[in-house]
């Protein structure tokens, strides 16, 4: 306590919040501290954990025993995928329950002697836009049924069997029940970032996986951006030679990954950002960049930064431009199956374009009076190179121009509006606005992400033009180690958002359905949650402690669990264009720190329940438990602060959070005064509460570009006590 004192003096600023913090802290009322660890965070109800929920779904008496003798016979006219989903089913669920199934590897050849899953399907399906995705499954004491009409959608129908295994005293098993189920959107995707981050094909394959288990059909790969070129070409090979300091996919590596993909019904949809976005392209090709002097602008070298908006832009008024890109689309569109081609489109400043003096000539003499028109042509002749080829066109909100023909989709990031706009003229349309993963925001705001609420008037015609949706891992922010965590667990929420009926949005259901799937998704390879210990040991590492144990990480583990990085674009803001860019190490405090603390959470809807109830005598007893709950973090919380300090002295990386945890231990005691008073029925004194208000105001800046997330609750507690 004596060195907490220290502390609170030597911080400047925080002087008097400190003084009035020691007297509070002597006045600790010890009755409240002797009923703590009685409860746990949250008593999880042992019910249905599925995500997406199907669209109909009853649920009856008695059980399936899972047992090593069962075993899946797959009927009907299957695809080969079929199987490998079957086998990889068995591998997830042995590894899941420890059960070691007799039933070995399917093959079409083997006869199955006592089969109690069957999965039935009429055909096989095409991995393609608007396929047929719908099951029945009914489970009975004796077996299992998965009913369906192509092969995909019996895959969908084992995804949803692997998150019913569940167990009691006796073993494992799945509850009897019936589910019909279909996707209310036929897209369902995730575009990955491999441009400004690049991420080998593991890790890519990874997200499939993890994909499958909610049901999406989308990898979107955003494969060439200022920052880099991510795919071989055997054409222009300067393309991903020069472009992408070694980091780019061999076409042989893009096979296996769409072979990979298309075994789970999952389509991969290739993006090569043009006419903007393109600096990795004139590395290489400079010629083919709207810079006017003899060197085209160049020579080019790959952005490093991240945030500036650079002008190297393919310049749309050569022929040679077009002979240029038809090759290599041709080349491309060879090996992507997909119907659909993302050209990006979005961004284009068109600043290479205003200082190009032969295409201000060429803009005059055809007509074409803003960058947009001109753009558009050059869009225009895309077009005209994909459909030759066979491919429908896609791009970014910028692409939706008066005229473009209707085959293509516009994928909206800019907001909604443009969404219906393009549906009310007849465009094919997905939502992305709202899904940036990227921004950190939490689950509950991109579940409640409606793409088509009631407020928006759509005939039936506009609304099914509406394709669904894409979360967007744009990677500034993300590297190996911390993909995972960007993209899980929120993206299963989005999934269930264009999978599940628009009613399925019960927030508090989904945050109780989606740890469990957060456990799933670990099982499939997610990294999402192991490699936090490996991160903070990292930070915690030094001479004096060289492999950093639980409890040496202990305390910068108590502290971030209740941190979340600052949102939307305000890391880079404060870090400014020079420092944001590609080589910035993401190994730091709002690296280690997840979206959407689940600790926090748990904390403010505890307190909330607490203050709802505490003076409800048919509810004495659960408010008691939420109170010592409440009370035990607390304690947690104020006592913090001194092992933090001290993990200081050797994890220099951990300064910037000092004045975070100081803060966070100062609203810690704050809050237990404030129970204390509560249950005493004590009013809060006019001191008290002009304290606890700087307090908050301070504890709520940013600091290591990250939040204290459960300031909401020390203000629900606060209002509490002042009487409002
Ligand atoms: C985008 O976020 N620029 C599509």
């Amino acid at each position: 306590m004596l060195f907490l004192r220290l502390k609170l003096v030597i911080l400047c600023g925080c002087c008097l919040l400190a003084s009035a913090f020691n007297v509070i802290a002597q006045s600790k009322n010890s009755k409240i501290a002797s009923i703590e660890n009685q409860a746990s965070l949250s008593s999880t109800a042992q019910t249905l954990a599925l995500m997406p929920f199907p669209a109909e779904l009853s649920l009856k008496e008695g059980k399936f025993r899972l047992a090593t003798s069962s075993a899946i016979q797959i009927q009907g006219n299957p695809h080969q995928r079929l199987y490998s989903a079957a086998n990889r089913f068995l591998r997830s669920v042995g590894n899941n329950t420890g059960l070691h199934f007799g039933q070995k590897h399917l093959t079409p050849q083997d006869t199955v002697l006592l089969p109690s899953i069957f999965v039935n399907c009429k055909r096989a399906g095409k991995v393609e836009f608007g396929e047929n995705e719908s099951y029945a499954l009914t489970i009975t004491p004796e077996k299992i049924t998965i009913q369906a009409e192509t092969d995909i959608g019996a895959i969908r129908g084992l995804s949803t069997l692997a998150q019913l295994v569940t167990s009691d005293a006796d073993g494992y098993y799945i509850p009897v029940l019936v589910v019909n189920d279909k996707p209310r959107f036929p897209w369902r995707g995730l575009m990955l970032d491999v441009a400004r981050h690049f991420f080998s094909v593991d890790i890519v394959k990874r997200q499939l996986d993890l994909l499958e288990a909610v049901k999406m059909n989308v990898l979107h790969l955003h494969l060439s951006d200022d920052q880099g070129f991510r795919l071989e070409s055997k054409l222009f090979p300067k393309l991903h030679e020069m472009g992408s300091d070694g980091q780019y996919f061999t076409q042989e590596e893009m096979r296996g990954i769409i072979r990979y993909a298309d075994e789970r019904g999952i389509r991969i949809i290739p993006e090569f950002d043009l006419p903007g976005h393109s600096t990795s392209w004139f590395i290489g090709y400079p010629e083919f960049s709207s810079g006017s002097t003899a060197t085209f602008g160049g020579p080019y070298k790959l952005e490093r930064r991240f945030g500036a908006r650079t002008n190297p832009v393919m310049n749309p008024i050569k022929e040679e431009t077009y002979t240029f890109l038809d090759g290599f689309f041709k080349e491309m569109c060879e090996l992507f199956p997909d119907e659909y081609f993302h050209i990006g489109g979005d961004e284009n400043n068109g600043r290479q374009w205003a200082a190009n003096p032969d295409i201000q000539a060429y803009m005059k003499a055809n007509n074409l009076p803003t960058k947009e028109a001109l753009q558009n042509y050059f869009n225009k002749r895309l077009l005209g190179i994909l459909t030759k080829n066979n491919k429908k066109m896609m791009g970014w909100d910028e692409i939706f121009v008066e005229g473009v023909p209707k085959s293509i989709m516009i994928q909206s990031w800019q907001g909604k509006e443009a969404l219906y706009k393009a549906a009310r003229q007849g465009y094919t349309a997905l939502l992305s606005h709202g899904y940036y993963i990227d921004l950190n925001q939490s689950t509950e705001f991109h579940y409640l992400n409606e793409p088509l609420p009631d407020s928006v008037k759509l005939s039936s015609v506009e609304a099914k033009l509406i394709a669904g949706g894409e979360a967007t891992m744009w990677s500034e922010w993300v590297d190996k180690d911390i993909l995972d965590s960007r993209i899980w667990p929120r993206t299963a929420a989005i999934a269930e958002r264009l999978w599940s009926k628009s009613g399925q949005n019960n927030v508090v259901d989904m945050y109780r359905r989606l740890d469990a799937i957060s456990m799933l998704l670990e099982e499939k390879g997610s990294t999402h949650e192991r490699n936090v210990p490996v991160l903070l040991r990292r930070l915690v590492q030094s001479p004096q402690i060289p492999f950093p144990n639980e409890s040496d990480v202990k305390p910068l583990q108590n502290l971030i669990e209740v941190l979340e990085t600052v949102k939307e674009y305000k890391r880079g803001q404060l870090l400014g264009t020079q420092n944001y860019s590609t080589f910035l190490p993401l190994t730091s405090i709002p690296d280690v720190v997840r979206p959407d603390s689940r600790t926090a959470r748990h904390f403010r809807a505890t307190m909330k329940r607490y203050l709802q109830t505490r003076t409800n005598p048919t509810l004495a007893e659960a408010s008691e438990a939420d109170k010592a709950v409440l009370i035990r973090h607390l304690q947690l919380w104020k006592d913090n602060h001194t092992p933090f300090v001290r993990l200081l002295e050797t994890a220099q990386r951990l300064r910037d959070l000092e004045e975070h945890s100081l803060l966070l231990s100062m609203l810690s005691q704050v809050s237990l005064d404030a129970l204390s008073m509560l249950e005493n029925n004590i009013p809060a004194t006019a001191q008290w509460k002009e304290i606890t208000m700087l307090l908050i105001l301070r504890a709520k800046q940013p600091r290591a570009f990250t939040e204290i997330m459960i300031i909401p609750a020390v203000e629900d507690l606060a209002k509490a006590v002042s009487g409002k």
